[in-house]
């Protein structure tokens, strides 16, 4: 067996022959657990250093033994250098059987390793917040309250960077009255940071033959645990990709949904047959990559899941970012730089690895992403709005009653506004600047020069891998290719102006490729709504009560979209977000509200 070592700390995570043991001792016993889960109907711990997830699972198998049915644990941990799903179960493997299947399943919903937060519902009543940044970086954007922490993270002599004031502090923000810590360590100075920090802290007998062990209590908090009153009814209106990702989590979770929309699911943006799913690049960690890494991670989940049991048209073949111009490559450089995405999951080819890959002569360098992909829009929200109560209504207004609202004459304890521009026709957020952008996607049968393309292409236009649909008996195999950008059109009518425009941008990096030889055979015009500053808005409706929104997914509602359904759960509901603070702001409807 081998001893797990970290390269980035020459340390190791734990003693092969006793780390199991060690990690109930240190984190598990002298944390008090279960006795301390006893009357709480949610729990958090937060752990500092997931590494191989062996404190997380010890926790998890020791809560679903003690825990009664209305309890729940979330569980937060934070890795600045993840491994890999295959480590991690090559690590554990000898231990599987303690874990009665955990380790298995964390292995299956363990997330690509890209930069940001993960949120994981690893049974019904478990969820892991898995945060791949810097502890320091990512802890200040909490706002979950904690019972217990576990303060891992390799010896503070080999890792001192992590043991700050910052994380001290940021725990006497977050600690709930009475809420424990353990850690293995018993530095002087981690013992000082903790009682500045409000904890009560002793030493007792540190794991084996180690001498001491630093625990202790918090003291004196007045953070309390917001407990949002659970919606039971909730009204969502619009049957897109927003409407419907929300009526499937909100259905999880057990709530009624009423999803209203006249003209039935997926006839607005989200009917296309094909769309590609991708984050939008920038070239700093920020907002953007806080929100398009785990919106990427969370939906390309949702899709797999789903297209388990039904045909979405999913395919993770992967996307070929072409480097068209240097502007772009610039943008490239800085993603791959300060996203944190492991190289298993975008990586730089040269022209020639790109024509090897694709099958085609193009004359361009790409970023490739092998785990973005294809998908039907219109199927995915068919599916996914299966579990609510449809009704084909046009909802005209909305009204206050109470706490709660009355929408074409029936009572909700929530509403949802995810009907795209035509939220500007509610008086709520008639202040709300947001436009339509018209686009048209172009079907067409697939050329002699393209039968070999594996991968979806991105250039600005997309094409799309060659994929087969319809019924067996008359399926046919075609290729989508987009899409135009008009915001200064309304007409919802096809053009041919347009088939020409989509296919020459496709000639211009494909150079063989003759747009007179492509045969035609669909197209589908839809607008996506657009943002003033281009970013999706989602939250809360500002000064309403059990109003929210979610609109302005602009040209990448298939990540957007269902991200924000996850984030307005979280905030119905009072689970732990699935984004950082810095995300809810930046998505908030509060940003345009007038002065
Ligand atoms: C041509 C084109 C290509 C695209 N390609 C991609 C792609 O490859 N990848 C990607 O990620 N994104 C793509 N997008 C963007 C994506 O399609 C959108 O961002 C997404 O579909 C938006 O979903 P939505 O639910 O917000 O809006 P919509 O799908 O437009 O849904 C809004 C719904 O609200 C309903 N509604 C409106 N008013 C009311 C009312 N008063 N009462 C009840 N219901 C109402 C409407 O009928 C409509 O069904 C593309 C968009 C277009 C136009
Ligand atoms: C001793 S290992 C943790 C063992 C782990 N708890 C387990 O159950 O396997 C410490 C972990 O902390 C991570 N780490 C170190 N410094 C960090 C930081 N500043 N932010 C987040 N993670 C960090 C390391 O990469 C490593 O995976």
């Amino acid at each position: 067996m081998e001893t797990p070592r970290s390269e980035q700390f020459d340390d190791i995570y734990f003693a092969v022959e006793n780390g199991l043991e060690e990690s109930r001792y240190v984190f598990l016993e002298q944390n008090h657990l279960p006795a301390a889960f006893v009357g709480k109907s949610r729990f958090t711990i937060c752990e500092t250093g997931f590494g191989t997830g062996l404190n997380f699972l010890c926790a998890w198998s020791l809560f679903e033994e003690h825990a009664v049915s209305d309890q729940q644990l979330t569980y937060v941990s934070f890795e600045k250098y993840p491994l890999s799903a295959s480590d991690i179960s090559k690590y554990l493997n000898h231990w599987s059987s303690e874990f009665g299947g955990r380790l298995e399943r964390l292995i299956d919903v363990y997330p690509m390793r890209i930069g940001g937060w993960h949120k994981i519902r690893v049974s019904p009543q478990v969820t892991l917040l898995l945060i791949f940044d810097d502890v320091n970086r990512a802890l200040p954007q909490l706002d979950e309250p904690v019972d217990c922490w576990f303060l891992d993270g390799h010896a503070p002599a080999k890792n001192p960077d992590m043991w700050s004031e910052s994380l001290f502090h940021e725990m006497g923000r977050l600690s709930l009255d009475g809420a424990s810590v353990a850690t293995f360590t018993a530095a002087g100075f981690v013992r000082r940071g903790l009682e500045a920090a409000g904890f009560e802290v002793s030493k007792v007998k540190g794991y084996g033959h180690k001498r001491d062990m630093i625990v202790g209590v918090f003291k004196g908090s007045t953070l309390s645990r917001h407990l949002v009153s659970f919606p039971r009814k909730v009204a969502v209106i619009g049957g897109g990709i927003a409407g419907t990702s929300l009526s499937y989590i909100l259905g999880q979770r057990g709530v009624d949904v009423d999803l209203f929309d006249p003209q039935g699911l997926g006839k607005g943006a989200s009917g296309n047959e094909r769309g590609l799913f991708n984050p939008r690049f920038t070239a700093l960690k920020g907002n953007e990559s806080d929100f398009y890494s785990p919106a990427f991670q969370h939906s390309r989940r949702i899709f797999e899941d789903i297209s388990k049991d039904h045909d979405i048209g999913y395919e993770a073949c992967g996307s070929l970012h072409l480097v068209i111009d240097e502007a772009k490559r610039k943008r490239m450089n800085g993603f791959l730089e300060h996203w944190g995405w492991h190289d298993q999951h975008a990586y730089f080819m040269d022209q020639d690895k790109v024509r090897e890959m694709s099958g085609i002569r193009i004359n361009h360098d790409a970023l490739f992403l092998p785990d973005a992909g294809l998908v039907s829009p219109l199927k995915i929200v068919k599916v996914l709005g299966r579990t609510a109560n449809l009704i084909e209504e046009k909802v005209l207004s909305v009204i206050a009653d109470g706490s709660g609202w009355i929408v074409n004459g029936r009572s909700y304890d929530a509403v949802v506004f995810s009907c795209a521009v035509h939220v500007i026709g509610f008086e709520e957020l008639n202040w709300l600047p947001v436009s339509n952008v018209r686009g048209q996607v172009s079907l067409i049968e697939v050329p002699e020069l393209f039968q070999n393309l594996s991968r979806n292409l991105c250039y600005g236009g997309y094409c799309s891998k060659p994929y087969q649909e319809g019924n067996s008996g008359d399926s046919l195999e075609r290729m989508v290719v987009g899409s135009t950008f008009q915001p200064w059109l309304q007409d919802a009518s096809v053009r041919e102006d347009d088939h020409a425009d989509v296919l020459e941008k496709l000639s211009h990096v494909v150079e063989s490729f003759n747009p007179n030889d492509a045969k035609i055979i669909g197209a589908r015009v839809g607008f996506r709504c657009a943002s003033k500053d281009r970013v999706p808005i989602i939250g809360r409706v500002p000064q309403a009560n059990n109003l929210y929104v979610s609109v302005a997914h602009g040209s990448h509602g298939l990540t957007c979209a269902v991200m924000g359904a996850e984030i307005l759960a979280a905030q119905m509901t009072g689970e732990v977000q699935a984004v950082p603070r810095n995300v809810l702001s930046y998505v908030d409807p509060k940003r345009f509200l007038p002065a």
